[in-house]
């Protein structure tokens, strides 16, 4: 989707990643196969390009200190990638700057954990590695503690008993200049842990709109962040917005800009690290975004059940990721659903969801 929007400036594109049949491998103007957490592997594909960007935190970045000392462009900077590499560092990042977020600690080994004997129920996240919800456990009872709980650098929350989840979407180039994209709302599959629709506008007050603005504008000013930051945020049962974490890059909770919006967040993050003028970000129609999640009980070469259906449907624009196999909730690819009317936009959505189906 990156690639996409580089081709309308004719940016050119290399991309490095590890599986020879990654999606972007047929749409890149350079395809290099190889693992990104590799040092002397990023240090030659870094060589090439002009500016490196990254759509996944997990990389060397030791290798792109390096490469910013041989004077290239690394966006965002390795400093702010190692901040949120690790959970520990981006809790501590937002106690330290009175960014509010639910009450941690950090602990090294569930050996630690059980001699604090914190009370249950409290969630807990592993510091490095966790993505799609995998890493991060609620333990609910004493039990679940000694059986289930990680044996592994992590930090213990609280756990939010939210009213919902929200994210706010930012961005800031080269020179400083700040936008955001009007909030979004996620609503979660409690089986995958994964975002399953995900709503914009979202159904807040303007307090709470503000409020989330400023925790972002916040975090960006604070860190001098240059690229795309996607900030996901709790709302309290008492109207508190507390900040859950953040990824810097486009995110999940921002495909639908690619359709709802003038500029998409793909479009957004080359503007911000090519220090381009930041695009329009309204909302120009209501929008709902569906995750397509590979149906439980399916593994193997992948079919897609209902599109003919959905395509005849106005308003639904449907990505397919081109992921050659299925899994149990593996992300597959995503639907935007757009209307004037919002809760037609979010009936709709329902219907696409019972419709389209990934199988094998
Ligand atoms: N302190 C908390 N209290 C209650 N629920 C929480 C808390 N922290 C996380 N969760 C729930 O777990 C989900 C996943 O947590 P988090 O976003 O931190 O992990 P992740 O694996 O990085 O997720 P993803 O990659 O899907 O964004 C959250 O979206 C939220 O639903
Ligand atoms: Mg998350």
């Amino acid at each position: 989707m990156l690639i996409q929007e580089a081709v309308n400036l004719d940016i050119r594109v290399a991309v490095l990643d590890p599986s020879p049949d990654a999606p972007c491998s047929k749409i890149a103007h350079e395809f290099i196969c190889g693992d990104f957490m590799d040092f002397q592997t990023v240090i030659e594909f870094g060589k090439k390009v002009d500016v490196l960007t990254i759509e996944i935190e997990h990389v060397n970045v030791d290798a792109l200190d390096e490469l910013v000392s041989l004077g290239k462009k690394v966006y965002p900077e390795p400093s702010f990638l190692r901040m949120v590499q690790d959970k520990g560092l981006q809790k501590e990042f937002f106690e330290k700057n009175h960014i509010a977020t639910a009450s941690f600690f950090l602990v090294q080994t569930r050996e630690d954990l059980l001699k604090l004997n914190s009370p249950t129920p409290f969630i807990q996240k592993l510091r490095r590695g966790g993505y799609d919800g995998k890493g991060v456990l609620a333990i609910r009872s004493a039990e679940s503690l000694q059986k289930e709980s990680f044996d592994a650098p992590s930090v213990i929350e609280e756990m939010i008993n939210f009213e919902k989840e929200i994210a706010v979407i930012i961005a800031r180039n080269v020179s400083g200049e700040v936008k955001t994209f009007p909030l979004v709302e996620m609503e979660f599959n409690a089986e995958a842990n994964l975002v399953e629709f995900l709503f914009s506008p979202a159904n807040v007050s303007d307090v709470i709109e503000k409020e989330a603005i400023r925790l972002a504008h916040l975090i960006v000013e604070k860190t001098k962040f240059i690229g795309l930051l996607a900030v996901e945020m709790f709302v309290t049962k008492n109207g508190e917005v507390l900040v859950n974490e953040m990824a810097p890059r486009p995110h999940n909770s921002g495909h639908h800009t690619i359709e709802a919006c003038p500029t998409s967040q793909y479009a957004q993050h080359l503007r911000a690290i090519l220090n381009l003028p930041l695009g329009d970000t309204a909302l120009l129609l209501p929008s709902v975004m569906i995750n397509l999640l590979g149906e439980k009980g399916f593994s193997g070469p992948v079919v897609y059940s209902g599109l003919a259906e959905a395509l005849a449907t106005p308003g639904v624009f449907i990505h397919l990721y081109g992921k050659s196999d299925t899994r149990p909730f593996r992300k597959m690819g995503h639907v935007t659903i757009t209307d004037i009317n919002p809760s037609l936009a979010h009936s709709k959505a329902r219907q696409i969801a019972r419709l389209i189906k990934v199988v094998s």
